[in-house]
């Protein structure tokens, strides 16, 4: 370990521009580009799906075999080096091929149903970070200080490394840190499974990977990990109660060093109003003319008429987590005052189908696309005049994020990252001109409609609204803050 300098290894499921399903893949590459920044040598390890881009060259650098169960997976590992500005080094980004499980249409699932091998392919995944590891040691001769581990699909890392001290000798110096983006997927398999883990049957017991019968592989991360993060200070507070910890506060509440919970920033250069090409036009907070051609381009888009009415937007995934069966609660409600919803989501099958229903009987004012489209969600972020986060709950939520850089009011839910991140519109916050949002406490219907409609109320007061709108935008939402305090947490177990 040099003294000011740390080389971190990354292992997630998921960055852009290589592979997103949502929040995930935005941290996971601008927290890695904001750490380049800061002077670390920091790689990033992902599975090599389908279809992934190439963002400059790539090359083969490795080639190994793991044996898992009957077969021998022939792995390849491929480089891309991503230059970062600021940066001294580049962000080395490996991907990790093994084509019969990663080249395929979908991440995690296809037709709405996972894949039935999604234990074998991160076991698999997380096998081969380590083996990549030592082959850097080996070959290279670098040492790898910090093992920064993202979500289930890279939790078994830590525990192959502790619970297998003899087999990972070598690698007994490198501390992980698991970042708990998520608890509502913890990884859960058959207990019929447990083989493919290559772990001792010793191991599928309470006190380590076994969950009321089943394997939970989140659970021995949080067990096995050298420290434990949320992604804000408020969800690391709620996952240790039975309301929020999907069962595993018990486990979470178990770690005597606790579970910090470090903020999302955003990479805003990506997520700019300023130099967003996904724009029809730009803007800032000084001049929000850009702003007016960007809604009424959105109203076009959706198939709306292009009216002077306020527009609400919604991006997200359509799951419970979301709550945006809510809305669909007050959509007559809603219908019945003057105003126009653009929604932008894909996710579970019956919500699609009842937001499809919906938009077909209010087609007039509800513009609907089911799918993923990146660049679509940059317009909705910036065309509309609200956006909508009624979640149940929420890790940190990025959404409400790029809702405040692109001068779109957020009205959420008062959980997780939203209470963090979202300073709601109260006298007190109004006259200091601090406010950049609204937020309701009680996940019901009628709290969703009562803020909506106070929102739509002070949207009608023009200066106090530019004014949420300006305090939102002014907000500093960049990486560095909550990049320093990743540090912090690396240097005191890579020190440990
Ligand atoms: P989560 O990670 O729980 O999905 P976040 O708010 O942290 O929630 O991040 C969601 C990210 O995924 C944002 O970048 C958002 O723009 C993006 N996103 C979600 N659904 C879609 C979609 N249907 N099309 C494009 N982007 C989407
Ligand atoms: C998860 C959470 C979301 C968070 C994202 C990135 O998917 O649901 O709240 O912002 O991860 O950390």
């Amino acid at each position: 370990m040099s003294l000011d300098r740390l080389h971190i290894v990354m292992a997630a499921s998921e960055a852009v521009p290589y592979a997103k399903t949502g929040g995930l893949g935005d941290v996971v590459t601008a927290l890695a580009k904001e750490l380049s920044a800061l002077g670390h040598r920091v790689t990033l390890l992902l599975p090599g799906y389908r279809g992934q881009t190439t963002q400059c060259v790539r090359r083969e650098v490795m080639r190994f075999s793991i044996v898992m169960m009957e077969t021998k997976a022939e792995v390849t590992v491929e480089e891309e080096l991503i230059p970062v500005t600021e940066a001294s080094h580049p962000l080395r980004v490996f991907l990790v091929r093994y084509d019969p499980y990663f080249d395929r249409p979908g991440i995690y699932q296809e037709d709405h149903h996972d894949y039935p091998d999604n234990l074998d392919r991160f076991t698999l995944f997380c096998r081969a970070v380590l083996h990549v590891l030592r082959m850097l040691a080996e070959v290279q001769g670098e040492v790898v200080d910090v093992l920064h581990l993202h979500d289930w699909q890279a939790a078994l890392c830590s525990v192959y490394l502790r619970a297998l001290p003899g087999e990972y000798k070598d690698l007994q110096s490198v501390k992980t840190l698991l970042t708990v983006h998520n608890l509502g997927y913890q990884g859960i398999f058959s207990a019929v499974e447990f083989g493919k883990t290559g772990l001792p049957p010793s191991l599928f017991c309470p006190s380590a990977l076994e969950y009321y019968g089943s394997i939970n592989c989140l659970k021995g991360g949080i067990i096995c990990a050298d420290a434990v993060s949320t992604v804000s200070p408020t969800y690391a507070k709620e996952i240790i109660t039975p309301e929020y910890g999907c069962g595993l506060e018990g486990v979470l509440s178990g770690r005597l060093d606790g579970i910090l919970g470090i903020t999302n920033g955003i990479d805003t250069k990506v997520w700019d109003p300023a130099q967003d090409s996904y724009l029809p036009a730009r803007y800032t907070v000084e001049n929000l003319a850009g702003k007016q051609v960007c809604k009424m381009a959105l109203q076009e888009e959706f198939g709306l008429l292009k009216r002077e009415v306020p527009v609400l937007g919604v991006v997200g995934r359509l799951t419970f987590q979301k709550g945006f069966d809510l809305l669909l609660e007050i959509i007559a409600e809603l219908m019945s005052l003057d105003l126009q919803i653009v929604f932008l989501g894909s996710g579970d099958y019956e919500l699609e189908q009842q937001f499809r229903a919906v938009q077909a009987e209010y087609a007039e004012n509800i513009g609907l696309y089911i799918g993923f489209d990146e660049r679509l969600a940059h317009r909705v972020e910036a065309g509309a005049d609200m956006l909508l986060m009624p979640s149940r709950y929420e890790p940190c939520g990025l959404s409400q994020l790029y809702g405040l850089r692109y001068g779109t009011v957020p009205i959420v839910r008062r959980t997780g990252g939203l209470a963090d991140t979202v300073v709601p519109f109260r006298p007190s916050t109004v006259q200091s001109k601090s406010a950049t949002g609204f937020w309701f406490t009680d996940a019901s219907p009628d709290a969703l409609l009562s803020t909506i409609m106070l929102a739509l109320c002070v949207h009608k007061e023009q200066k106090t609204w530019n004014a949420i709108i300006e305090a939102g935008m002014n907000k500093d939402l960049s990486w560095r803050r909550s990049a320093r305090q990743y540090e912090g947490i690396y240097w005191a177990i890579a020190e440990k």
